[in-house]
């Protein structure tokens, strides 16, 4: 319960399972004020507020996991307070032949950042196309090559390793898209599902999210993996699933709290922004310090910022920051001064 929001002040909650933030953006902004000062927020919000599907789908080729040919496209509709001047990095026309070439039809075209089936268009030519996407206004669309598929699977993945693979069959009507008594499956192919849901999901950094796959000559590719708030209705998911999800997550925060570090954020960050964050390179730190303590002329933006703390606490660390990593020396002089 929130009744007011006071910039830095910590919540009384260890942990937080966001499901709603995405629709409430005065949500979004109160979790990452909780965030800042200890609460373990599931999802991060941070994250939550940088991704999209397109991103995703990079991150996904980085990671080795399949995914369907996709491109972005410029919006219909100029963005409100734009003007064609903004738009002149833009060659027009685009490439049209060469994307159609690329992504064939039938093919998808969805939001970069949806959900819910929301604007979902399958087409099947460049008419097609063009008549739909003139419906779109100034929404981000991606165009994305069809699998046709012989299985999809949707599956939660919480914690970053509990995952609950689930048969669907998206071409049902809402209400029998979960197959619960379908034909047996090969083991190779969940053990594959599985593993390709957990290394997205270690990518990505999310508590809890779900993974669509469908799969074609054997191959699962990844559909649908930005789903930070999936539908977890007893209705729609059936209850085997519904008593799964609601046994899991409630696990999952149990553990959160009892994992729980007061004074430090306890966000749960991917990989991708962890190794961006610290390199897991060598670590040449210990061996250049001393040399940078004879020299004490520091001409760098960052010991300028914070002369007289820095330099009293930590001299050899900010000259360090001044070679070899910048920002994460510069949050680490900034903690200790305080
Ligand atoms: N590339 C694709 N190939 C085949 N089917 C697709 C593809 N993209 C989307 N679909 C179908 O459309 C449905 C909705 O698309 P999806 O990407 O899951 O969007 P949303 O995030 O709105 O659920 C999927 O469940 C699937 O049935
Ligand atoms: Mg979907």
């Amino acid at each position: 319960m929130i009744d007011k929001v006071m910039q830095a002040d910590p919540t009384e909650y260890a942990v937080i399972i966001d499901r709603i933030s995405q629709d409430v953006p005065f949500y979004r902004a109160y979790l990452k004020n909780a965030a800042i000062s200890g609460t373990a927020v599931l999802n991060n919000p941070f994250w939550w507020s940088a991704d999209e599907k397109f991103f995703n789908n990079a991150l996904a080729i980085k990671t080795g996991v399949p995914v369907p040919k996709t491109v972005l496209l410029p919006s219909k509709e100029r963005p409100d307070d734009t003007t064609e001047n903004s738009f002149r990095n833009l060659k027009y026309p685009m490439d049209w032949d060469g994307i159609f070439e690329h992504i064939g039809f039938p093919a998808y075209m969805k939001p970069f950042a949806g959900g819910g089936w929301k604007n979902v268009y399958k087409l099947n030519n460049a008419d097609e196309f063009f008549k739909s996407h003139s419906e779109t206004g100034q929404l981000i669309m991606m165009l994305q090559e069809e699998i046709v598929f012989n299985e999809y699977f949707r599956c939660y993945c919480l914690g970053g390793n509990e995952v609950r693979i689930m048969q669907y069959e998206p071409r049902n009507p809402h209400h029998l898209r979960y197959v619960h008594d379908g034909p047996p499956l090969s083991k190779k192919l969940l053990d594959t599902v599985k593993d390709y849901t957990i290394k997205l999901n270690a990518a990505l950094g999310y508590d809890f999210n779900t993974v669509e796959f469908a799969v074609r000559d054997g191959i699962p590719y990844a559909i649908d993996f930005c789903n930070p708030a999936p539908d977890a209705d007893i209705n729609s998911v059936g209850q085997e699933n519904f008593e799964w999800v609601v046994e899991t997550a409630a696990n999952m925060a149990i553990k959160r709290a009892q994992e729980h570090k007061p004074g430090q954020m306890n966000l749960t960050w991917g990989t991708f922004v962890k190794n961006a964050v610290a390199p897991t390179t060598k670590k040449p730190a210990a061996k250049k310090a001393p040399a940078k303590k004879a020299a004490p002329a520091i001409k760098t933006p960052v010991a300028k910022k914070a002369p007289a703390k820095a330099k009293k606490a930590t001299p050899a660390k900010t000259t360090t920051a001044a070679t070899k990593k910048p920002v994460k020396k510069a949050t680490t002089t900034k903690r200790k001064s305080k």
